[in-house]
């Protein structure tokens, strides 16, 4: 059981004992290896295979982390989702969007985040669904519950996407693919081979990866951002690498706590900018290793540390050739033709 920041608020409950827990764990595990039996598979960039479940790619933890959330998890008007394609800002976004929604409660200069590191800010959806029994109970978390996931947004229920709010953060698909091959090579089995770069390129090129493809998935947001921007703000990394405290303020209006005229003289938002850099971030004792992390699964923890590496905008250019690149900007031109989205055709 991990517990989230604030931590006398954000206890989450406890449910039957392990051993009916075991059972019936089993017997819903009967119930999703039925599912998956039945689903086509790939190959996998961290375990063996993903399955393709409602037109995404998925790992069986996670799609039993999504069968959970559709029946046990009761959305409240209140809740925002930080959305998100693997490794296009999740960490940073998780960050920002403690430290706005507590800027009151803590003081900039002693915040918990820099103990315990951005992925304890608040739940990872996914897979914290099913850390208890039979779902984990979200009820006794602050208001506005803060809630991050990478599903679709045509995979999440009726319920949530059209109840909550969502920020969703996007990339350049090419720095995403570079990034994940690093964050996932790390995780990988150590009982499969590694995966190899141009392997990984030609799977993401395809579509094939964890919760991809990476155009349907960013798409999938995108409509629904045009056709209704209170319900769902759309951040690009790159524009927030650029102007952070433009984007912060954006950010901050669209979780209904806009920056006062007097904080923003103040300079609260630019301390925010700076407690949550990359460079701050990253120094930190708790994201070097120093013990914290995430729990993904009861097998799957992952330290802190793997959330960092460069930060930046552009490393594909060490990993792609001029060929590769254009392959995936002209996959990326076609995909998003006529949607008003441009995404990384940098030249
Ligand atoms: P790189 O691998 O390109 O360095 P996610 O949080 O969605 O898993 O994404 C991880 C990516 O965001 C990694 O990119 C990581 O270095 C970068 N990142 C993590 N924290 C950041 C921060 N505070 N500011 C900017 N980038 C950050």
């Amino acid at each position: 059981m991990s517990t989230y920041l604030l931590p006398d608020q954000n206890d989450c409950h406890h449910g039957a004992s392990i051993n009916a827990q075991n059972d019936i764990q089993s017997d819903e595990q009967h119930m999703i290896n039925n599912l998956l039996a039945t689903l086509p598979k790939a190959k996998a960039w961290r375990s063996e295979h993903i399955f393709l479940y409602k037109g995404f790619w998925l790992s069986s933890e996670v799609i039993k982390g999504l069968l959970l959330i559709h029946k046990h998890f009761t959305p409240q008007p209140t809740d925002i989702f930080l959305a998100a394609f693997m490794k296009c800002g999740t960490t940073w976004l998780k960050a920002l969007m403690f430290a706005i929604a507590n800027r009151h409660r803590y003081k900039l200069s002693d915040h918990p985040l820099l103990r315990t590191g951005p992925q304890s800010a608040f739940p990872f959806i996914d897979t914290h669904i099913f850390l208890d029994y039979p779902a984990t109970n979200f009820d006794n978390l602050p208001v506005p519950r803060l809630f991050a996931t990478h599903f679709a947004h045509g995979l999440l229920p009726t319920s949530i996407t059209s109840t909550c709010k969502f920020v969703y953060v996007c990339r350049d698909p090419k720095d995403a693919l570079v990034s994940k091959w690093h964050f996932l090579s790390k995780l990988r089995s150590k009982e499969l081979p590694p995966l190899p770069f141009d392997e990984a390129y030609e799977l993401f090129c395809n579509g094939v990866s964890e919760y991809g493809p990476f155009w349907d998935h960013v798409l999938g947001y995108w409509k629904p951002s045009q056709e209704s921007p209170d319900k769902i703000l759309f951040l690009k990394y790159e524009d927030m690498k650029k102007e952070p405290s433009v984007e912060l303020k954006k950010l901050a209006a669209f979780m209904g706590m806009p920056f006062t005229a007097e904080e923003e003289k103040e300079g609260v938002v630019e301390e925010i900018v700076k407690l949550c850099s990359f460079e701050n971030l990253s120094s930190l004792e708790v994201n070097k290793g120093g013990g914290g992390g995430q729990k993904f699964t009861a097998k799957v923890v992952v330290e802190n540390q793997e959330f960092f590496r460069k930060g930046e905008v552009g490393d594909w250019k060490n990993h792609l050739t001029e060929e590769m690149k254009d392959r995936i900007d002209n996959i990326t031109n076609d995909k998003l033709k006529g949607s008003g989205l441009t995404l990384g055709l940098t030249k």
